[in-house]
């Protein structure tokens, strides 16, 4: 017989990988509704011409793609920010600006796989749509902190760049975009010296190669004195110099709200080939991988179809921040309901249906229950509801449903009462409500 395995780089979640998942997600989705992000869904699969438009070579190459019995080349989204730009140009085009949008979505991504890194992830997302102004890329930072702060990290930092400063160098050097790409490209593996000896094949000008090279060194804490290094290393860019100016502002803007992890990056560059403005990506310290990343785009909705619109955003790449929160042991603050478990004293038919009706009024007046369905005896049932961590469980044996009533056995301190179903269901609130508060 064929033993079916995985495929490579994908995953199987088990009940506990959920379960964290969901609690960053629910944290995500907690920032939607601090924020006023709208949540939507889009399309798994997309036109591959739509995802490959400036998804970067990297990403371009790395697509589940194939033709559709109809004929169409068509990919599973590699990222959803290609797809949120479409989606804002099919329906919400006339609709009053900003417009912020959630997301929570799967993501392909044929990579090879290694440590935090597979085919099928999760990526949460905040688009804001319509603003070009300092205060909209602060906010889309902001979420960025404050998620790391809700999730309980510590020690983490957010890595700023602009890739507006580095693409106007190149631009007044007439450099190409696509050729301008493909040297961000080689910037964001860490391939300077390549990045640099491309540069000089274009044949661009030893000023520009220099420049390039003096912000590609420059980084570290967002000080009045860095902007000035950097000020003073781009002089004679005009266009450099007002994207500077609003790396200034949107810095500003961070103080205002108290974000203090950002680490300035000035040869800092990202794959995707929308950006056109300040790009981020956040670490944790002890976690190597980026555990979310964005930036301005304010010319991919133009690209779609739409007027122009700038827009801005941040994915947050979910299964890894749970790798991360396991490694450097950041608890998962779970709000877990307390479960009972409802067991009859032995297998007479009878018995287990008013076990059964049990358990159905008590789900009725909403408390989780697992009924016994295993038919074990009452002393195995009560040691496998302990292991699985029930609080409480109800006996209902023969003698007790006679008076009207049943056995309430607290599992946790191993002590039982007889009561009636209706003095069972509060003392299992009371105890549900003080584990949620
Ligand atoms: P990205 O940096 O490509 O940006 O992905 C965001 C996050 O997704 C990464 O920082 C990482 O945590 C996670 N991620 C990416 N690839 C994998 C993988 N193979 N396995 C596990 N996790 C992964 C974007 O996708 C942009 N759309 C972000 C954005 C939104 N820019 C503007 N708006």
């Amino acid at each position: 017989m064929v033993v079916y395995r995985r495929l490579r780089g994908m995953r199987d979640y088990l009940p506990e990988d959920v379960k964290k998942l969901n609690y960053v997600k629910s944290i995500v989705r907690e920032l939607f509704r601090l924020f006023g992000y709208k949540e939507v869904m889009t399309p798994t699969l997309e036109s591959f011409d739509l995802l490959a438009a400036k998804s970067g070579e990297e990403i371009r190459h790395r697509m589940y793609a194939f033709t559709d019995l109809g004929g169409r080349k068509v990919a599973l989204r590699p990222e959803m920010t290609a797809s949120i730009a479409r989606f804002y140009v099919n329906n919400l085009r006339g609709y009053s600006k900003p417009i912020r949008l959630g997301y929570i979505a799967n993501c392909f991504r044929y990579d090879e796989p290694q440590y935090a890194r597979y085919r099928e992830f999760w990526q949460g997302g905040f688009e804001l749509i319509g603003s070009q102004l300092p205060e909209a890329d602060a906010e889309i930072i902001e979420i960025a902190d404050l998620l790391m702060k809700k999730l309980g990290f510590k020690r983490y930092y957010i890595k700023l760049g602009h890739i507006g400063i580095l693409r106007a160098i190149l631009s007044s050097e007439l450099i190409e975009e696509s050729e301008q790409n493909r040297i961000f490209g080689l910037m964001d593996k860490g391939r300077l010296s390549e990045a640099i000896m491309r540069l000089k094949k274009l044949a661009a000008s030893p000023r520009c190669v220099r420049t390039i090279s003096e912000l590609a060194n420059l980084k570290g804490y967002a000080t009045k004195d860095l902007i000035l290094k950097a000020e003073s290393i781009i002089t004679g860019y005009d266009e450099a110099i007002k994207h500077l100016e609003n790396l200034r502002e949107v810095l500003e803007c961070l103080k205002a709200c108290e974000v203090e992890s950002v680490i300035l990056d000035f040869g800092f560059a990202r794959g995707l080939e929308y950006y056109t403005g300040v790009i981020f990506e956040v670490f944790a310290e002890g976690f190597k991988l980026a555990l979310g990343g964005g930036g301005r785009y304010d010319r991919l909705i133009e690209l779609f179809g739409g007027e122009p619109t700038p827009a801005v955003g941040y994915a947050p790449g979910l299964d890894r921040i749970v790798l991360a929160m396991s490694e450097l042991n950041i608890p998962f603050k779970f709000r877990e309901e307390i479960k009972t478990y409802v067991v009859p004293t032995s297998n007479d038919f009878k018995l287990k249906l008013k076990a059964i009706e049990i358990a159905h009024l008590l789900r009725e007046n909403d408390l989780g229950v697992e009924l016994e369905v295993m038919g074990r005896s009452l002393r195995r049932a009560l040691s496998h509801a302990s292991a699985r961590g029930f609080t409480f469980a109800i006996i209902v044996g023969t003698k007790e449903i006679s008076k009207g009533k049943v056995v309430l056995r607290d599992l946790e301190l191993n002590m039982q009462y007889e009561v009636t179903l209706s003095e069972a269901i509060n003392i299992i609130r009371n105890r549900n409500k003080q584990r949620l508060n």
